[in-house]
């Protein structure tokens, strides 16, 4: 199956991502990068290894509407099946959730229900939480609630500082999003009326 990325900025996500390509037998290929700011690294990185890239600037749209509809018709043309939001920092409109239902993955730094939206390893700190950690789940129109397909916990020690524990988190993130790429494009997981399934079972 053919997928996209979506980024906004450094695309260590991305990076670990296109590693995983290399091993034999992937299920799936990158066919493109979409961006929404045009000096973001992760551009970078795509082109460094042959992937084209799509930049979309929020001021040459007069809506988000207008916007995602033509990341989606991009998208389309594209041929992709799957759309995997790595650092995409733009909120999806649900016009653009819908056309692709059960084909959007996102991971988001947070054991959620836990700390949706930004800032979250501060949150998890402040609030003096021993465990913090990354999920990674399909989009549906609300943020940060579709179905959950996986979660990595890591440990929050008492001196910590918000670098500390980002270390920690993105090292589990950059382990597991490629794995479950691999998963919904080998057709072992898929989403059906709102619930993720892997290999059958919920
Ligand atoms: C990741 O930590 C992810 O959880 C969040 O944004 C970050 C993106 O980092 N959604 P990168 O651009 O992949 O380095």
């Amino acid at each position: 199956k053919k997928f996209v990325v979506l980024i906004s900025g450094n695309g260590s996500n991305l990076q670990a991502i296109i590693d995983s390509q290399k091993s034999a037998n992937a299920s799936g290929q990158i066919c493109g990068v979409i961006c929404n700011k045009a000096d973001a690294y992760g551009l970078v990185r795509a082109k460094k290894a042959g992937i084209p890239t799509f930049v979309f600037s929020r001021k040459d749209y007069e809506s988000n509407l207008a916007m995602d509809f033509a990341i989606a018709e991009q998208i389309e043309k594209l041929g992709a099946e799957l759309i995997v939001l790595a650092g995409y920092m733009k909120i999806l409109t649900p016009e653009f959730t819908q056309r692709f239902e059960g084909r959007i993955l996102n991971i988001h730094p947070s054991l959620l229900p836990k700390y949706p939206g930004l800032n979250t390893y501060q949150r998890a700190i402040e609030a003096g939480d021993s465990e913090h950690g990354t999920t990674i789940h399909f989009v549906n129109e609300e943020v940060d609630a579709g179905a959950i397909v996986l979660q990595a916990k890591v440990p929050i020690y008492p001196n910590d500082e918000v670098e500390d524990v980002v270390a920690r988190v993105v090292e589990q993130e950059h382990q597991y999003y490629p794995l479950v790429v691999e998963w919904f494009c080998s057709g072992r997981l898929l989403a059906e009326n709102g619930k993720a399934y892997l290999d059958g079972k919920e």
